[in-house]
């Protein structure tokens, strides 16, 4: 274990890559193209939109024996955050002989390119896949490439060229047998390092002239003391919203603390009764865990932005982002959800419902910051649904998301939480709405009734991505549909 500031150190195809000078918020892809000569990755939207720019960041895995990779991508990501991992771009596929992956190899038979400039994303998005799942069904390698947006073959002979690929399994697998050790070789400390005085030291992996850093501590007593000691301090998890910021507002944070390495963030842990799911776990984890308890918010979770988005993006950043759209708010309001916020050693439970405080707004005091989300494990007889209206079905941003949960007892409606985004300035439940269904029978529920209380309780905004009229009907129908099964039940 080395400590070495204003480096970052990253493992590139059996080599130690050691960028020094580099600012804090140099992204991943220029990183990339404009100094290791990687072209093949491209630069598309720059926002996470098109994944032109996919490539795979992997990390040693729990036993040290392999790296586990995740699709990512590149023009969002921020080069200091690669710290201590791995990146496979396209230019790693090409085999010693010159031989193509089969991935690869089958795009060309296939004819599953024509100008190519999606080509390296697809090709990464797919050869990701298929190292964890080497015999995909169409469904799973139609959701692999939903963030890679193809202009002129189309997608049947990208999928085509996947499943002929999947033909041959043992030859999928890359061999990183050459980057294990080199892993191990620039791992961090994984305790504080303390100052003679006992003052907890935080290593910055970059440091401008200015003092400004980007630290990326290892235990969560790091974090806690660096943000009190830096209240103004830009908290990075998956960076999918910062990177955003940085590339199309210019943001320059003074300080950038990245939240991905440390472990106590990075767990989910149970009780009999509740999961309690560290601020950086990844959407993708939360929609594994979410798949059998609650199957609408794994779908929500599905299509919420795209693989190399939620491999990354977290449930705590959705939260702390506070976006009026925001998708995972709805189903964890109608969940009772709370978090644990965490200032120096003390901690305190703040039930979601009341975290926002206006558009963008919470209550998170100077140098306190979301250490968990705790959610509670489904009940006998609850009823947990939900739903995402967007205009397109996959990467879209929501017009409307709802969420409900329920029991229906001697067939009435009970404990009703319902929540929706879209239609406030903040993602929150609607309790005129939730008042209206108490005690009803579903089938008495009407739709008149609904209506006079949606205009009621919101402000008719008309937005960018629908009318208020839209959005004021799919809130509505939503609640309908949400009810119908019962209806049909007791009917
Ligand atoms: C292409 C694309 C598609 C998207 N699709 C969707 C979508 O379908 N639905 C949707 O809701 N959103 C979507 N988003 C928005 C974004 O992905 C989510 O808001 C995501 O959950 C943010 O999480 P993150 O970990 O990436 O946050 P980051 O970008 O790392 O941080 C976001 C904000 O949260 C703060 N923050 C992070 N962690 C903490 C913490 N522990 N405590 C306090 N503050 C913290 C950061 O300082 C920052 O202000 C999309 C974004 C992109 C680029
Ligand atoms: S360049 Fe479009 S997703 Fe990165
Ligand atoms: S081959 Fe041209 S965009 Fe896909």
């Amino acid at each position: 274990m080395t400590q070495v500031t204003n480096t970052v150190r990253f493992v590139l195809d059996g080599q130690i890559v050691e960028a020094q000078g580099k600012r804090r918020t140099t992204t991943v892809l220029d990183y990339l193209r404009e100094q290791m000569h990687r072209t093949g990755t491209k630069e598309g939207c720059a926002e996470g939109d098109c994944g032109a720019c996919v490539v795979m960041v992997g990390e040693l895995n729990a036993a040290g024996t392999g790296v586990d990779y995740v699709a990512t991508n590149a023009c969002i990501q921020l080069l200091p955050s690669l710290d201590g991992k791995s990146v496979k771009t396209v230019e790693s596929l090409k085999n010693a002989d010159g031989t193509l992956h089969p991935v690869q190899a089958e795009m060309v038979k296939c004819h599953g390119s024509q100008c190519g400039f999606c080509t390296p994303g697809i090709v990464m998005s797919l050869v990701n896949l298929v190292q964890v799942l080497p015999t995909p069904n169409r469904q799973q390698i139609t959701d692999a490439l939903s963030g890679n947006l193809c202009r002129c073959t189309g997608y049947k002979p990208i999928i085509e060229s996947a499943t002929q690929a999947c033909a041959k399994p043992e030859a999928l697998k890359l061999n990183d047998s050459a980057d294990v050790p080199l892993l191990k070789q620039i791992q961090r400390a994984s305790v504080p390092t303390l100052s003679l005085d006992g003052d907890i030291i935080v290593q910055p992996v970059v440091r401008t002239k200015k003092g400004n850093e980007f630290v990326s501590p290892a235990t969560l007593t790091e974090v806690a003391d660096y943000l009190v000691k830096h209240p103004t301090t830009t908290l990075l998890a998956g960076s999918t919203e910062i990177g955003l910021q940085v590339n199309k507002q210019f943001a320059r944070p003074e300080h950038i603390m990245y939240l991905g390495n440390v472990k106590e963030l990075r767990q989910v842990t149970e009780t009999e009764s509740l999961w309690r799911i560290g601020a950086a776990v990844s959407l993708t984890q939360v929609e594994a865990l979410m798949a059998q308890a609650y199957p609408d918010f794994a779908e929500v979770l599905r299509r919420f932005g795209s693989p190399p988005i939620r491999s990354t993006a977290t449930l705590a950043g959705n939260i702390a982002n506070g976006s009026p759209i925001g998708d995972s708010m709805p189903c964890l309001l109608a969940l009772g959800a709370s978090l644990v916020l965490r200032r120096g050693d003390k901690t305190r439970h703040v039930l979601l419902e009341n975290f926002y405080t206006g558009m963008k707004k919470n209550v998170l005091a100077s140098g306190e910051f979301i250490e968990a989300v705790e959610l509670r494990k489904p009940v006998a007889g609850q009823v947990f649904r939900a739903h995402k209206v967007s205009k397109r079905f996959e990467q879209d941003i929501s017009a409307t998301c709802a969420a409900i949960s329920y029991r229906l007892e001697a067939g009435k409606l009970k404990g009703v939480k319902l929540a929706y985004n879209g239609l406030s300035p903040f993602p929150a439940r609607a309790p005129q709405l939730e008042a209206v269904l108490e005690g009803k029978a579903p089938a008495d529920v009407q739709a008149a009734e609904l209506d006079a209380v949606i205009a009621a309780s919101f402000t008719a905004r008309d937005g960018l991505r629908a009318t208020w009229a839209y959005r004021a009907l799919v809130a509505r129908n939503l609640v309908l549909e949400f009810i119908e099964e019962q209806t049909k039940e007791v009917a």
